[in-house]
């Protein structure tokens, strides 16, 4: 009987010690963050970077033939499924320097923009002057009201005749594109610090090969060719500008099992080939689970108290690499107040307490970037709104910008660095069942 009990006992603490390992090696596999431990907000360093966040495509507007504008013209003819047509979208193309002032006023000290490849390079090898010309004058509007610009290389978007080559999936399109980031970089190193070749890069890839079903071989290469484009284009700018900070921005899926999973599938795609050539780690943050993105932008639940656990996930995997939130933001269904209740001024407020407290706990975090200054166009629709000011771009010809309430509220929150240490984060007082989000701190 003794004997039989201590071979049950071994079976059992065989047992024990295999799901340990197993529950153990998932933990770290998934990199479970551990909880804050500084409980208060503190004001952020001086030299902070606050900024908003754009792109070029979403704001500009303009019929400049690029792999987007003809997936979108194709869409909008698509009766079961109306688009909003893209058009001018917010006119950055000319408005540019009334939202240079609006961005001023508010404060901030960087603004993300994007070069369109597509605008720069219509046709291969033809570079468009004027073109050139109107982003000259961007970067130099940006200094002249003491904003430094931060620079996205390919924010989804390349030139029609380079999707008529095949796109991301031609060895071609890597020399090309490295010729465009040799072009931009000579020309705007002096004048910029900060640089992003890829946005989301695995979630464009996602994309592209739902769209384009290249098969294996063609989605394997369009990897391989966007990692080689990323590597070079670093290369690229350093050897320009030895001390630029050059990285492409990840997006975070979240927190929750199947949105690290997911992001493992992203970093394999992409980031985990990259990590030797990011200078800082730039995120965009819209939620922690990954489920959420299947619903409507407006109910993308912004779930705050995850910034932080992202943040610390991403110090513990990259450390001695500084941290950047290169967009964070929330969006209404054009202006109505969301049905989970959440205000933009409140999930603004929140984030960047919770930002503040991973400072606080010795995250190396040196920036925050609203999305966006203004509404823009969201991949074939205006009806999400993620603005400080909106724009009812199908409703106004005059493209009126009209401040929301986080205007003032990030007005504040930048002239303080950062929400007041006595500040308590609302939205789970606030919101009821979407704020029931799994892993939320008490
Ligand atoms: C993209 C933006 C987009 C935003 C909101 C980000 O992932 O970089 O282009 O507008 O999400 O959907």
């Amino acid at each position: 009987m003794i004997k039989w009990l201590r071979r049950f006992a071994k079976v059992l603490l065989g047992l024990a010690c295999g799901l340990a390992l197993i529950v153990g090696g998932l933990a770290l596999w998934l990199r479970v963050p551990p909880q804050p431990a500084v409980a208060s907000a503190q004001a952020l360093p001086a030299g902070f970077i606050w900024g908003v966040s754009s792109s070029a495509f979403q704001s500009e507007g303009g019929d400049v033939d690029s792999n987007i504008l003809r997936l979108n013209k194709k869409s909008v003819g698509d009766k079961d499924k109306p688009q909003d047509p893209y058009g001018s979208s917010v006119d950055f193309r000319h408005r540019y320097r009334e939202d240079i002032a609006l961005a001023r006023d508010l404060g901030v000290n960087t603004y993300r923009i994007g070069i369109n490849w597509a605008r720069v390079e219509p046709r291969q090898g033809q570079i468009d002057e004027a073109e050139l010309a109107y982003y000259d004058d961007l970067i130099k509007a940006l200094k002249e009201a003491g904003i430094q610009p931060l620079i996205t290389l390919d924010h989804f978007v390349h030139p029609g005749w380079v999707a008529d080559q095949g796109g991301w999936s031609n060895p071609q399109t890597v020399d090309e594109f490295v010729s465009f980031v040799r072009l931009i970089a000579g020309r705007y190193h002096a004048d910029v610090h900060w640089w992003l070749t890829f946005n989301e890069a695995a979630f464009f890839m996602i994309g592209d090969i739902a769209l384009r079903s290249p098969g294996l071989r063609g989605a394997l290469a369009i990897r391989r060719n966007l990692i080689a484009a990323h590597r070079r284009s670093y290369e690229a700018i350093h050897a320009l500008a030895p001390k630029a900070m050059v990285s492409s921005n990840i997006v975070w899926t979240g927190d929750t099992f199947l949105s690290r999973l997911a992001q493992c599938l992203t970093d394999w795609a992409f980031l985990d080939s990259i990590t030797d050539r990011l200078d800082y780690v730039a995120v965009d943050y819209y939620m922690s689970d990954i489920r959420g993105s299947s619903r409507g932008h407006a109910n993308w639940y912004p779930d705050p108290p995850g910034l932080y656990r992202a943040l610390r996930t991403l110090a513990l995997r990259f450390p001695g690499k500084p941290l950047l939130v290169a967009e964070n933001g929330m969006a209404t269904e054009n202006g109505k107040p969301r049905p989970d209740g959440v205000r933009r001024e409140d999930a603004l407020c929140d984030s960047v307490y919770w930002l503040q407290r991973a400072r606080a706990d010795g995250i190396d975090v040196i920036g925050y970037m609203v999305w966006s200054l203004t509404d823009n166009f969201e991949w074939g629709s205006y009806t999400p709104r993620f603005g400080l000011y909106t724009v009812n771009v199908m409703s106004d010809p005059a493209l009126t910008r009209i401040p929301t309430a986080a205007v003032p509220a990030y007005h504040s929150i930048i002239a303080d660095r950062g929400v007041p240490p006595d500040y308590r984060p609302v939205l789970h007082l606030r919101t009821t069942a979407a704020a029931k989000q799994p892993g939320k701190f008490p």
